[in-house]
């Protein structure tokens, strides 16, 4: 384990503050007692076959789990529709003019849809993919503000069973464009801009320059959204709205089986090539079914808040097919939380009278530092549970969170789980764990988590990396277009039925897992996963580098931040010879975020004669976060240069002082 998270994990340790499920909530809790652990336990398959009859099936499933690690099929031969489960089948009952989505533009402006309503638009837009040619197995891009035309294309593409590929709205063409390909999709759904701290993000530009190099596209849709001018290229290009009017509110759902893909979502690893998640429908439902119902304790009568974009895996899960899959009503906000004002969130929370709030330790962390103020501006009390996931959540926020939003009187789960796992995998149940701030406490019931040395023995009290030695509903099935890599990132480690997830943790004698991070190649900058060999290949990318090394460091808001040491070439392509400077930082800076977006800028660049590297030629990380970090620097001896680090020290000083 990295000295770094035994600092970390001796200060959690410390952390003896506990919170009982307040009686007034474990009262009215769907899961009140810790007796549904045991049951679990008892019977996993049972278990989950359980939440599964709770789901509309067009054939029932023969069998419940089908193991052969690392592959497990799910609900074999089991037929059923995740639209039809997300929609219909609510539009169908009393729910057909309860609000599915109340969604809040930055801007202010809001539109309020109901189930009823969203069936129509989702069978709708359904038609359209089918008027286009689209068909079961096909590929759709959405790369697309959060506006609710984003879950209309999601529902939509279940429904006839097309694997949707959201992207970000905040990567590059060039991301765009290697995801697009990567997929091979067939048509991109996309919005003329999205509104941003009061800014346009232009995503059909962003489009027009992905689509440049993309053989398989089609047909680009699209939204209008902000209405601000937009090239157009007839043949290729049609709008949502001429689509929409023409088409059928009526569009029967593809019968899809328990195993056929849902979605392929893209993440970060530890080569320069993100990996394109495989999701599967039945699994994937009932996973995110399940964890929405219990985690979230969701009732008929709640307003349900998850604030992450559904561009990343957390919106999939937890902003569309889990709340949905409920009934839910889920509030849905385009913007930024500091737009107009700091309060933004909190504004929200009262007007809409928000009972549910699912956030991230980054953002909870800024709003410590804008201070009280903003909330104390709002009421607040109709508030009554808060979670939290992306990261480890530090005591200290988790506390802040707990008393100034909420109120001392809601509990706080802190969840912890992947885009690969699909659904939440360690969590409090809020009616039943007692919880302790900087915990993610207890595996879900069903779920297995242990915690494994380097060879695979278990550590029943202590540190080492956290492992999953079940396997689970909502799991990824592969790597798109890359098995190979699914088996050796995920099954290797250890044996081939146990899943090593990438994070480090540490277990206490009362069995709660405390969260340390990665201890892979793969940084969490703001609860998204970066990898540093992604970066390192952007800036090597540029003609005026010759090497680079990126490494994460701590970051009060962020949690981690980006901190890259360049060496440049000797003499750039252009014949004079690059020296570093503010330029050419901003630069280089401006290049990371044409390759890859604007969020993997690095925070820090340090440009460097040379790497502190080991006599073998391995460059020293560890010795490079501490310099980034203005640490006194520990063991040098092994170095094969140590001038390197005291000219690298000085720039950092130069640059603080
Ligand atoms: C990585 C997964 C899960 C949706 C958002 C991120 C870290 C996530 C927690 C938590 C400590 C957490 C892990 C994990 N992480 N939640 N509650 N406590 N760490 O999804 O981009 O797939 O990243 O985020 O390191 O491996 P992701």
């Amino acid at each position: 384990m990295p000295t770094r998270a035994d600092e970390t994990i001796e200060a959690l340790l410390l952390e003896k503050r506990r919170f009982k499920p307040p009686k007034s909530f474990a009262a009215r809790a769907s899961v009140s007692t810790s007796g549904v652990y045991r049951k679990a336990d008892r019977d996993f398959e049972k278990f989950w076959a359980g939440f599964a009859k709770e789901l509309e099936w067009m054939k029932p499933w023969r069998k419940v789990l089908d193991w052969k690690p690392p592959r497990a099929k799910w609900f074999v031969g089991g037929k059923l529709n995740a639209s039809v489960n997300c929609v219909d089948r609510h539009a169908r009952g009393p729910r057909a003019n309860k609000a599915a989505l109340i969604w809040e533009g930055e801007p202010g402006d809001q539109r309020t849809i109901t189930y009823r309503e969203l069936l129509r638009e989702v069978s709708k837009f359904a038609n359209v993919l089918k008027s286009l040619g689209v068909k079961k197995g096909d590929r759709v891009t959405l790369y697309m503000p959060m506006i609710p035309e984003l879950p209309i294309a999601m529902l939509g593409c279940a429904r006839i069973g097309a694997i949707h590929s959201v992207v970000f709205g905040g990567f590059s063409a060039e991301s765009l464009r290697d995801r697009i390909n990567d997929q091979g999709a067939k048509i991109l759904v996309t919005a003329d801009g999205g509104w941003r701290r009061g800014n346009v993000v232009p995503l059909k530009k962003i489009s027009d320059e992905a689509l440049t190099d993309t053989p398989t596209i089609e047909r680009m849709i699209v939204v209008k959204r902000t209405g601000g001018e937009v090239s157009w290229r007839a043949g290729r290009d049609v709008w949502w709205s001429e689509l929409m009017c023409d088409a059928s509110a009526n569009c029967p759902p593809e019968k899809m089986d328990s195993e056929d893909p849902l979605y392929i979502l893209y993440t970060s690893g530890t080569t320069g090539k993100p990996k394109g998640i495989l999701h599967t429908t039945a699994g994937y439902l009932l996973g995110t079914y399940a964890t929405s119902k219990w985690v979230f304790d969701l009732k008929d009568e709640d307003v349900y808040w998850c604030t992450a974009d559904i561009g990343w895996v957390t919106g999939h899960s937890y902003v569309v097919y889990g709340p949905l899959a409920n009934g839910a009503t889920c509030l849905m906000y385009e913007g930024a939380p500091d737009t107009p004002g700091r309060d933004r969130f909190w504004d929200l929370i009262e007007r809409h009278g928000v009972t549910i709030l699912y956030t991230a330790p980054t953002a909870i962390r800024a709003f410590m530092k804008w201070g009280t103020e903003w909330p104390e501006k709002h009421d607040l009390s109709s508030l009554r549970l808060l979670g939290s996931v992306g990261e480890p959540i530090n005591p200290e926020a988790w506390i802040w969170y707990q008393k100034f939003i909420g109120g001392g009187r809601c509990p706080v789960v802190d969840t912890w789980w992947q885009t690969e796992t699909g659904m939440i995998m360690i969590t409090p149940l809020p009616g039943v764990t007692t919880t302790r701030p900087g915990s993610a406490t207890q595996a879900f019931p069903g779920v297995r988590a242990e915690i494994l040395d380097q060879n695979g023995r278990k550590v029943e009290v202590g540190g080492g990396y956290l492992a999953i030695t079940r396997p689970w509903p909502a799991m990824l099935r592969t790597i798109w277009r890359d098995d190979e890599r699914y088996v050796k990132t995920y099954w290797s480690k250890w044996n081939k039925d146990t899943y090593f997830p990438g994070d480090g943790a540490k277990r206490d004698k009362d069995g709660y897992f405390w969260l340390l991070g990665r201890v892979d190649d793969v940084m969490n900058v703001a609860g998204h996963r970066i990898g540093t060999m992604e970066v390192e290949s952007a800036l090597v990318d540029h003609p005026a580098v010759a090497e680079a090394a990126v490494v994460g460091v701590n970051d009060e808001i962020k949690g981690t931040a980006i901190a890259a040491f360049v060496i440049l070439k000797e003499k750039s392509q252009t014949g004079t010879a690059a020296t570093g400077g503010n330029g050419l930082r901003s630069e280089l800076s401006a290049h990371v975020a044409k390759k890859i977006g604007a969020i993997a800028k690095p925070d820090r660049l340090f440009f460097t004669a040379d790497l502190p590297k080991t006599r073998s030629g391995k460059i020293m990380r560890r010795l490079l976060r501490d310099i980034a970090e203005g640490r006194v620097l520990g063991d040098t001896t092994t170095l094969a240069d140590p001038a390197v680090v005291s000219s690298l020290k000085s720039q950092y000083e130069d640059k603080e002082g």
